[in-house]
């Protein structure tokens, strides 16, 4: 077993296999091995861009990420247009407060989310004891967690590995899924309705939008009151997987899908900020902006500066999208992985980069991740730190 397989605590042996899940690129998130490049550009201080002919970016870097940059970029056609991302804007100051929920929003105030479902009597001692593990000084009511029903071998949790599961995370006011897949948004709804917790539900594939939206149809069995809103893809278009009118089509296809079966609330994509700043039609085809934003990638920005960083960026995607309301759905830190220049992933500095992230979001922030994942591949381009997201530490399931 080689060192760093395990993030905290010793796991079973099954950690050790790794085949691929269905959605394998589950494992890459703002990293992007560039294989197409056609106009290599850069400048944002967050990331490096490379985009197609079009001025789409067809992938992105991250200041110090040697593994990812091209060695050499093929001669880029003359007529070809290079994209210049938009100039980062100074963070205002420190009074900035991230915009408020959508309007259609149902997710109450925090304090509701303090008096525990009765018949789940037993949850807040565990979730306490959770919570006080992981570290953190700050409350997690108003935030949401992102989460993925896999065991470590790839195969699907059960229902009831889903609810010890979602006990850990019950004073979380929302939990973020990616798919469809191993009958998750059912199992993830009846967890977490019965602990008040709302639900972020997803379609993973882009191309299978009828039938996950039809999944997630299913799942909610006309009752819509804990779906806050689903998602249409995760980055997608940031790892060239699909076109922004791909993307902006399957949002129409879903939106109508839905509401023909009695959904009123948000639909949106989720992408990376950089491609999200890049393609403003992502989010104007979105009920509210949605970008992934991970400090760790940057390079020059340490655990401690997590939250500051996250927010200009947030201000960023906001003003890209014409000050449509935003939300951060995926930010967090590694508690062990490669260093990346300034960031280094270590369990203080994963706490120290989510007490930051909470310091500078009031609300519309998913964490990243609430449990260790070892159902993924670990690799190199992403600081062999893949399995090691879980605020929470291991999964109890
Ligand atoms: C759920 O999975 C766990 C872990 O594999 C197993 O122990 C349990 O028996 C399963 N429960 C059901 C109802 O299948
Ligand atoms: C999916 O999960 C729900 C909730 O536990 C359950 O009622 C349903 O039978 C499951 N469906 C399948 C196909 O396993």
């Amino acid at each position: 077993m080689k060192a760093g397989l395990l993030c905290v605590a010793a796991l079973s042996a099954a950690a050790t296999a790794q085949p691929h899940r269905r959605h394998r690129h589950h494992v890459k998130r703002d990293v992007v091995v560039v294989t197409d490049i056609v106009v290599a550009t850069t400048t944002a201080p967050a990331a490096v861009v490379y985009v197609d002919g079009n001025g789409n970016p067809i992938s992105t870097s991250y200041v110090g990420q040697p593994a990812s940059y091209p060695t050499t970029a093929s001669s880029p056609p003359s007529s070809t247009t290079a994209y210049t991302p938009p100039p980062a804007s100074t963070p205002k100051s420190s009074s900035y407060v991230a915009p408020a929920p959508p309007p259609t929003s149902e997710a109450p105030a925090a304090s509701s989310y303090s008096t525990p479902d009765t018949s789940t009597a037993a949850a807040p001692a565990s979730s306490s004891a959770s919570s006080s593990s992981s570290g953190s000084g700050l409350a997690n009511t108003g935030y949401t967690i992102s989460y993925s029903p896999y065991n470590s071998d790839n195969s699907c949790k059960n229902q009831t590995q889903v609810d010890t599961d979602l006990e850990a995370i019950s004073d979380f006011a929302m939990v973020r899924l990616y798919g469809t897949d191993c009958n998750q948004t059912a199992t993830v709804l009846s967890a977490a309705s019965a602990k008040n917790i709302n639900v972020f539900a997803g379609v993973y594939d882009v191309t299978q939008v009828e039938s996950e939206v039809q999944d997630i149809i299913d799942a909610a069995k006309g009752n819509w009151d804990s779906i806050h809103a689903v998602a249409i893809g995760n980055e997608g278009v940031n790892n060239n997987i699909y076109t922004v009118p791909e993307v902006v089509s399957a949002i129409g296809t879903a939106r109508s899908k839905l509401q023909s079966a009695g959904y009123t609330g948000n639909v949106v994509t989720v992408d990376t900020f950089v491609a999200i700043i890049a393609n403003p039609e992502l989010c104007q085809a979105s009920d509210f902006a949605a970008a992934n934003c991970h400090a760790f990638f940057d390079g020059s920005v340490t655990a401690q500066d997590a939250g500051k960083f996250v927010l200009g960026q947030a201000q960023r995607v906001s003003e890209a999208c014409g000050g449509k309301d935003t939300m951060i759905t995926e930010s967090g830190w590694p508690s062990q992985g490669d260093t990346n220049d300034q960031a280094v992933p270590s369990q203080q500095n994963q706490i120290d980069a989510i007490n930051s992230l909470k310091s500078a979001f009031s609300s519309n922030l998913v964490l990243f991740s609430a449990f260790n994942d070892y159902w993924k591949q670990n690799n190199a381009g992403t600081y062999a730190a893949e399995h090691c997201w879980g605020i929470m530490g291991n999964a109890p399931s």
